[in-house]
């Protein structure tokens, strides 16, 4: 496995990769998750570029941008052992040298759920996230379903600036209790990490209920609203039920897809999951069409 940290070295090593090349892109601090999109990168690519790169200008002033768990010796273990080519480790003067001023705004798709928490978060991935695509250059890149609308809003970008690559959405791994996999977990206390097994809880709680038929979003809401409650260390941030291909809220019912996003706070830390209804709707090349629209 080849690691390069300079532009020119990955420039230089990609040029040497003939056949095709998927992309998994991270932050590091790698998990269980980024390894299956690595996985699903090697079965349909000859060769699978990774890149590790806290990217400053997603996080905002007030978030965890200082803290943010990093260990690029594991990662780069793990990366190995997962049977990646080539790994990009830019600095940070690297992808944004000075005099640096331009940047990917995608408008609608980022208006809600995390656009709406977090301004400015989705200017800060599409800017690096094209850089990563211009720089590797793969036919395919992988992303988590954890982070639906990040999926949906680089879908987008790519439609609309013609990008000539494939974006492929894979399910989210999660642990055996339930939570969902992320670098972030790592911030939970014991007690924090334990409870934090309530969201997957109430996702399939909503899920149960979909299936009897249910498909008014309030009751819905009521459903996931009620096991949340029941847990004190966990506050909810936000719960949206959206339809999945604009995800925009739903008022009433809708009988096309639906997305079902949670975030809850355990202390400081923000958790996310989500899970598209009907449940049977998880497989690549579904949450790849359905999420953000086709
Ligand atoms: O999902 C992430 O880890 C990041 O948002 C990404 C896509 C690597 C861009 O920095």
């Amino acid at each position: 496995m080849d690691v390069v940290e300079s532009i020119d070295a990955l420039r230089q090593a990609r040029a040497r990769i003939t056949a095709s090349v998927g992309l998994v892109t991270t932050m590091g601090a790698l998990h269980a998750g980024h390894i299956a999109l690595v996985e699903q990168a090697r079965t349909e690519n000859d060769a699978v570029i990774a890149t590790i790169f806290v990217n400053p200008t997603q996080f905002a002033q007030n978030e965890d941008l200082s803290k943010y768990p990093r260990d690029i010796s594991r990662d780069l273990d793990m990366l190995r052992q997962a049977g990646v080519d080539l790994v990009f480790t830019p600095t940070a003067e690297q992808i944004y040298p000075t005099g640096f001023q331009t940047w990917i705004e995608v408008e609608q798709v980022t208006q809600g759920l995390e656009g709406e928490r977090r301004p400015g978060h989705f200017r800060g991935v599409t800017t690096v996230v094209a850089k990563l695509f211009n720089l590797t250059q793969p036919h395919r890149a992988y992303f988590g379903q954890k982070d639906a609308q990040q999926a949906a809003v680089i879908k987008r970008m790519v439609r609309d600036l013609n990008m000539p690559l494939a974006i492929r959405v894979c399910p989210t791994v999660h642990e055996a209790d339930g939570l969902a996999m992320s670098s972030r977990n790592v911030y939970l206390s014991p007690e924090q990490r334990k409870a934090a097994a309530v969201i997957r809880r109430s996702l399939l709680a909503a899920s149960a209920a979909y299936e009897k038929g249910e498909r008014d979003t309030n009751n819905l809401r009521v459903v996931i609203e009620s096991l949340l409650k029941s847990e004190p260390l966990a506050q909810i941030d936000y719960i949206s039920i959206a339809d999945a291909g604009t995800l925009k809220n739903i008022k009433g019912s809708s009988d096309k897809p639906v997305l079902v996003s949670l975030v809850v706070k355990m202390g400081n830390t923000r958790l996310l999951d989500n899970m598209l209804l009907p449940a049977s709707l998880n497989t690549i090349e579904e949450l790849t069409q359905i999420l953000g629209g086709a």
